[in-house]
């Protein structure tokens, strides 16, 4: 081994390191969790992973109950969390998620999206993967967009006039791009999404909002994790895709959903302001849907996915499952 190969390029502890033979290490991940395509008694639900495209993939969840029926079932594409760089839909944090949702509902089909990560695979390539998977999960609503690898359980149960997208913290500023770009091009086979959920979104900005510090906005852990994961972001911490307020991004009032749920802690999260601020930003914007912001108090980001059995979690799954019926 040459010497210099210890050498490290990107320093994001706690998220990652990249060393100058090009080796990535992640520094955090839970582990890989199989679908479990058999009906589990447990938790009435059945999952399999399916291929979207050479690179997307995706893991998809039914009620096992529904397969006894002829009913449609609302559909969620979920975005899951990670900094764009980390975790995946089919490790144990996102599938014990995704799984919760769609057994508490035992109404609704989710399809949890298998993006590609940063910094191997810098952004804007996760928002394209992103959006391929929701057309894939679209183009089953009509014969004539049918994809050549379809799906059976999403032809046989899904209601797509009840599309719903979310995600957590960078999975939610995916959905809120889904979004955006949803209000500006067609979804396959004419779909509407009808609501978004936003967990604890990740976004941020060049300049202090609320209670952010305005100090060294440069060095803050969100600038340092943006720039690695998207290097050449046009507008650096003030792309659109991080700072949709920002001037000459894409009008909100256009954005392509009925309806927006924003949860978000108030303590020990740094993109607690942000969360606030976009429910504020989104009610002024002229935008006609409605939009339910949701504060935790003392959880921190994302506890509803590090925390589930606590008393906040239940009541937020309970809230979803509302939201999504
Ligand atoms: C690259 O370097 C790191 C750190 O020394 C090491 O752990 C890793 O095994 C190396 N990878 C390859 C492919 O040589």
């Amino acid at each position: 081994m040459a010497s210099n190969d210890k050498e490290i390029v990107i320093d994001l502890v706690p998220f990652l390191r990249t060393y100058k033979n090009g080796t990535v290490e992640r520094l955090i991940s839970s582990p890989y969790l199989p679908p479990s395509p058999e009906n589990n008694p447990t938790d009435g639900v059945c999952s399999k992973d399916i291929t979207i495209s050479p690179h997307v993939s995706a893991r998809i969840y039914l009620p096992s109950q529904a397969l006894t029926t002829t009913n449609k079932l609302p559909v969620l594409v979920y975005y899951h969390g990670g900094g764009f760089c980390l975790e995946s839909a089919f490790c144990a944090l996102f599938h014990s998620y995704v799984n919760s949702i769609v057994s508490k509902s035992q109404s609704i089909i989710a399809i949890s999206v298998e993006y590609i990560l940063a910094p191997e695979n810098p952004l804007p390539a996760a928002y394209e993967d992103s959006w391929v998977a929701l057309n894939w999960v679209t183009s089953h609503f009509d014969q004539e967009t049918y994809p050549k690898n379809k799906d059976q359980w999403l032809l046989d149960f899904a209601n797509f006039h009840k599309l719903y997208i979310g995600g957590d913290s960078a999975g939610g500023n995916i959905a809120h791009n889904m979004a955006i770009r949803a209000g500006i091009e067609k979804l396959k086979g004419g779909v509407k999404i009808h609501g978004a959920f936003l967990s604890h979104p990740h976004f941020w900005g060049s300049k202090a909002i609320r209670s952010e510090p305005s100090e060294n906005r440069d060095a803050s852990w969100l600038s340092r994790v943006w720039k690695v994961v998207y290097p050449d972001s046009p507008g650096g911490d003030d792309n659109p895709m991080m700072n949709p307020f920002v001037d000459g991004a894409p009008r909100i009032a256009g954005l392509g959903v009925r309806k927006l749920l924003v949860l978000v802690s108030s303590d020990n999260d740094e993109m607690f302001d942000r969360g606030v601020d976009y429910v504020e930003q989104v009610k002024n914007s002229g935008w006609g849907g409605d939009v339910e912001l949701v504060e935790y108090k003392g959880d921190g980001h994302c506890f509803n996915l590090f925390n589930p059995d606590c008393d906040d979690s239940e009541d937020f799954i309970s809230r979803l499952v509302y939201f999504i019926r």
